[in-house]
């Protein structure tokens, strides 16, 4: 059967990582979390104290750079330059710096090859804000996950509690809207639902349902 190319992107917390893992599992496909590269980048960038505006010095420090991925349960495990950093990149600062340095058109650029070049093969399913629209424009699924800002801010805040992050309900749905507005407004390869994808909306959803529907819409393009 031929290996499909599977787009998924969206909002922040909309579900796409969570989705995509298992969709990725019950087809033997790759799964590869942009987001998780993006927010790599970033958290090498803090601890190097380079100024997440300073284009250039990050491109220098990216191209010494290996971002990679192991198995992991419940988030695929992610490391940089081979220490694991899985938990490091979803702190509260890595999480509301990432769109600074994801509005970098260099950055972006040499991580899209790295990212066509995962999902060369197809078999991928990948996920992020920009897949289908700029990285993978011929992808045979593309799907854009949607939920409304209070319910997105619900479920990283019951994410937040187990980790034992105590950023409130409100602060949080903050955040959320600001990174959206950031990674929607940006000059190079906005947020942005593809003119081809299809939106499912999960604010009402639970996880088995959406990843039911998007199987349904995989099994339609075979
Ligand atoms: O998906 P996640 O919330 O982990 O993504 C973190 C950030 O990485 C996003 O807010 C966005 O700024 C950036 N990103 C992006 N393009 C992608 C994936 C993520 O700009 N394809």
């Amino acid at each position: 059967m031929k290996k499909l190319q599977i787009a998924i992107d969206g909002p922040a917390s909309a579900g796409k990582s969570t989705v995509a893992k298992i969709v990725a599992n019950k087809l033997s496909y790759i799964y590869c979390d942009t987001g998780a590269m993006y927010r790599s980048v970033t958290f090498k960038a803090l601890q190097n104290h380079i100024d997440l505006n300073d284009e250039s010095a990050i491109v220098k420090m990216l191209e010494d750079t290996e971002i990679s991925f192991a198995p992991g349960n419940p988030v695929q495990k992610v490391f940089i330059d081979g220490n694991e950093i899985t938990d490091d990149i979803r702190t509260p600062e890595v999480t509301n710096s990432v769109s600074t340095v994801a509005a970098l058109k260099e950055v972006r650029s040499i991580l899209t090859d790295r990212q066509r070049d995962i999902a060369g093969k197809g078999g991928i399913v990948m996920d992020g804000r920009d897949i289908g629209s700029a990285v993978l424009p011929n992808a045979e699924v593309k799907i854009f996950l949607i939920a409304s800002v209070d319910e997105r801010a619900e479920r990283r805040f019951k994410e937040n509690q187990q980790k034992g992050i105590k950023t409130s309900l409100e602060t949080l749905k903050k955040e959320i809207e600001v990174r959206d507005h950031k990674d929607s407004t940006r000059k190079v390869s906005p947020l942005t639902k593809a003119s081809d994808a299809i939106e499912v909306d999960t604010t009402s959803m639970g996880i088995d349902d959406v990843v039911n529907k998007i199987l349904e819409i995989v099994e339609n393009v075979r």
